[in-house]
């Protein structure tokens, strides 16, 4: 089978070497970037046009698209496949809006019974301040834009001025542009946060895996959201009586709700959970893998992924079950310096040589690195995930900060704490 892979991070990287990782499937990126194409075939493409991904995909003569981002998501990439008839993995553009759009997403889970924070939706700015000085969803106040802002939509307001401060920034300054013209102000919910995923088609899915990132950019969860510092695999606080309680309260009736509604979806769903006193609850969707734990999750899958997720994009049954290797994975994300702010690029990036030298199943996978002759060099936040993979956490931490040693570049930035939770409440 032939793949193409849209998409130019760490997570793509990390999805071209799992479809890659069967021996039988040839993987080709785009645009991808030059560290991907040290493993695999990397392309020119603009991902957020839907007919130079369909063309791409014609010239290829792939067998299956797989989308890794949101972004050509939401450009409605899907559609124009299957206006053409050509297979693709990842939802339609009214079916991605389960991420794109916070209010369409609460309102499926209200209309359908998913437990989540209650929330009020505000398409006004008058609105929304007027339901911040009611206070009924108490304090702390959890306010959202409504569209995507790559991470940054969220505050969490400890009081009403800091609540209107957020709601201005939102819908009177623009901050987000038009992804904040409607804002959602939600309860704010205590307690631990795992990532669950499934692969989904319509109504049916099979479950794919478990994690938990570090949004924060500092050690002990200090400092400003990030899109990931890095993230372990599978989650400890998940046992098999939760997963199938995951499973029969979010993901049935959102997958079941979304088809009745007309917007079947079909794709990687991503179920960001808290695990609060009265069971877990939704704190969001994604309608596609997550960055990093698309790195910690699929080098622990036992199973070819290009003919599931062929089988997914055809609406075929999918199997019940997956299976996952016995090891663990922990990935330290390596960013820029100045990341989540003003970035400093530009540098080069040494010691990969070593990493692949000196510590034998440590993967890296790139994001943020740009070509200058044979070395790459600092291009973006979010520059590459280290992947330690072992028996156990302690292990799989060691191999990932062995490798994490190695690399160097000026302002590099690591958090120095990814997978000490696992340790703490580890059951291995
Ligand atoms: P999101 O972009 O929706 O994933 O939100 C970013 C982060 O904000 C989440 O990972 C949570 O840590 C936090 N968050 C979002 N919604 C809530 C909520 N209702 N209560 C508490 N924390 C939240
Ligand atoms: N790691 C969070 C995300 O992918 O949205």
């Amino acid at each position: 089978m032939k793949v193409l892979v849209v998409g130019a991070g760490a997570r793509e990287h990390a999805l071209a070497a799992a479809l890659q990782a069967d021996g039988r499937t040839d993987v080709v990126c785009a645009p991808g970037n030059p560290g991907i194409a040290r493993e695999v075939r990397v392309v020119p493409l603009d991902a957020a046009s839907p007919d130079a991904v369909l063309a791409l995909a014609a010239a290829e003569q792939v067998d299956l698209t797989v989308i890794g981002p949101e972004a050509p998501l939401a450009a409605g990439v899907a559609d124009r496949f299957t206006a053409a008839g050509r297979p693709l993995f990842g939802p339609t553009r009214a079916a991605a809006q389960i991420e794109t759009s916070k209010a369409f997403a609460k309102r499926v889970m209200a209309r359908h019974g998913v437990p989540t924070a209650r929330a009020l939706v505000c398409d006004g700015a008058d609105a929304a301040l007027a339901a911040v000085a009611a206070g009924t969803l108490g304090w702390p106040l959890v306010v959202k834009a409504d569209g995507l802002a790559a991470g940054k939509g969220v505050v969490i307001a400890d009081d009403r001025a800091d609540a209107e401060a957020a709601v201005r920034a939102a819908m009177v300054d623009g901050v987000f542009g038009a992804a904040g013209a409607r804002v959602v102000l939600e309860e704010c919910l205590q307690g631990p946060e795992l990532s669950y995923f499934v692969i989904a088609s319509g109504t049916d899915y099979v479950a794919c895996g478990s994690a938990q990132d570090h949004k924060r950019l500092l050690d002990g969860d200090h400092g400003p959201n990030t899109g990931g510092m890095g993230a372990f695999s599978p989650s400890v606080l998940l046992t098999p009586d939760l997963a199938a309680q995951i499973e029969r309260e979010v993901v049935e009736p959102v997958l079941r709700g979304m088809a009745a509604e007309g917007t079947p979806f079909t794709g990687f769903l991503y179920c960001g959970l808290m695990l609060t006193a009265g069971g877990p609850k939704v704190i969001e969707f994604n309608c596609r893998f997550g960055d990093p734990e698309a790195q910690v999750v699929l080098p622990r899958l036992d199973e070819p992924l290009a003919p599931l997720l062929a089988r997914a994009a055809a609406g075929q049954p999918l199997p019940a079950t997956l299976r996952f290797r016995d090891d663990v994975t922990v990935g330290v994300v390596v960013a820029a310096g100045g990341y989540p702010g003003t970035l400093d690029t530009g540098h080069e990036i040494d010691g990969l040589d070593r990493v692949a030298a000196d510590c034998p199943g440590v993967a890296v996978r790139f994001a943020g690195v740009a070509g200058r002759g044979d070395a790459l060099v600092v291009n973006g936040g979010r520059v590459l995930t280290v992947v330690g993979q072992a028996a156990d956490y302690a292990a799989a931490m060691r191999a990932a900060y062995d490798g994490v040693a190695r690399v160097r570049f000026p302002g590099m930035q690591t958090r120095s704490d990814i997978g000490a939770r696992a340790l703490a409440g580890s059951r291995r």
